[in-house]
């Protein structure tokens, strides 16, 4: 019989070289490194320039994946990009991506679901691989933020940055995937949205005039909802798995405040050493945050065969979700 469980075999991720720190936004924001840095645990994010796009990330991980994990692009069967800020409405940035890698033929699709995405990518990519409809997928999450920031409002401008990560998942005998909880309650999208992004209301001149085509957020709801839903989503997803707290050997969230990444690992019990955390490089990059964490600490050797890992965000929708995850060598 041909296995059904699936595993990671690639990782590898991007950030344009750019990098933007809190003293670079003190001469434009009433802002200050302290308070950046107190409130967010943000020093540094990453900018792509004016003629970078999403797919231009997406690419370099996807190859760095490539590599690492020995394989060719026509070796994938199915290429899934996750991002908000996609190069186009359409074609899917998937396709972009698979189309520059020479990818031919290969299905390809977005998902968009904010800083939740990488969750939802590794579900709906695991499931894939697992009921056997694929061998291998690529799961890249990729966002230039900076295209959508409202470079004026300090309580924005400060926490986005840009990025991509990307992993490819192969069909095994061991199975790494445990469990999932996902969720998504778009009661009050306003929380945090682009209001005139869509054909709820197209841009125009005046919302270009308004900055209604740029992220606004309500900063203290998002943050309540956060942590409140991290933990939910982390409590199921182990409960589903039958594990317990005890059992995480790593914590992988969404690197969206330094603040509600240390209230959610006090919660979880989990020691500041086993939680992931590069958000003072990188900001918030939304989708890409797990991805390069990810591979981050692949490339620096810190997971082993056996590790439970949970990987835990939120975002806009609002929404949520975590997966857990055994390493596989
Ligand atoms: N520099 C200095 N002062 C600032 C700044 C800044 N950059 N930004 C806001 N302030 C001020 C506010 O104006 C306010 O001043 P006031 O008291 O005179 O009115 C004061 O600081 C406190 O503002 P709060 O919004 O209450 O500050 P808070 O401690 O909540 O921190 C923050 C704000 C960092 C935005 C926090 O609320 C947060 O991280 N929220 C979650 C955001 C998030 O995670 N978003 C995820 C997006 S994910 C996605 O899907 C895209």
């Amino acid at each position: 019989m041909s296995p059904t469980g699936v595993k990671i075999v690639g990782v590898g991720h991007h950030a344009p070289a750019r990098i933007v720190t809190n003293e670079d936004l003190e001469q434009w924001l009433d802002t200050s490194d302290e308070w950046i840095t107190t409130r967010t645990g943000m020093k540094r994010r990453h900018w792509v320039s004016n003629d970078e796009a999403t797919s231009d990330l997406a690419l370099i991980a996807a190859r760095e994946a490539l590599a690492f994990a020995g394989l060719q692009p026509l070796d994938i069967d199915c290429y899934i990009l996750c991002t908000v800020t996609p190069d186009y409405y359409f074609p899917a940035t998937a396709c972009v991506v698979a189309a520059r890698l020479g990818a031919k033929d290969r299905p390809a699709f977005d998902i968009s679901i904010a800083c939740s995405g990488f969750i939802y990518g590794l579900t709906v990519a695991a499931g894939l691989v697992r009921s056997g409809v694929y061998r291998r997928v690529m799961l890249i999450g990729a966002e230039t933020l900076s295209k959508i920031l409202n470079k004026d409002d300090r309580s924005t401008a400060i926490l986005f940055g840009d990025g991509a990560g990307a992993v490819i998942l192969e069909r095994s005998e061991e199975d790494s995937f445990l469990s999932a909880e996902l969720g998504a309650d778009a009661s009050r999208p306003e929380l945090l949205y682009v209001e005139s992004s869509g054909s709820r209301s197209p841009i125009d001149y005046n919302a270009i005039e308004e900055k209604r085509n740029l992220i606004a957020m309500q900063g203290r709801e998002v943050f309540k909802f956060a942590v409140k839903n991290m933990i939910a989503a982390t409590d199921t997803a182990l409960a589903k798995a039958q594990l317990t707290k005890a059992d995480v050997t790593f914590l992988i969230p969404h690197q969206a405040n330094k603040r509600i990444i240390d209230a959610a690992a006090h919660y979880l019990e989990v020691p500041a050493e086993k939680v992931v955390t590069n958000i003072a490089e990188y900001g918030n990059t939304s989708a890409a945050s797990i991805p390069i964490a990810l591979s981050e600490s692949v490339r620096a050797g810190k997971l082993s065969p056996g590790d439970v890992i949970v990987f835990v965000a939120f975002g806009g929708g609002l929404s949520w979700g975590a997966v857990a995850w055994r390493w596989a060598a």
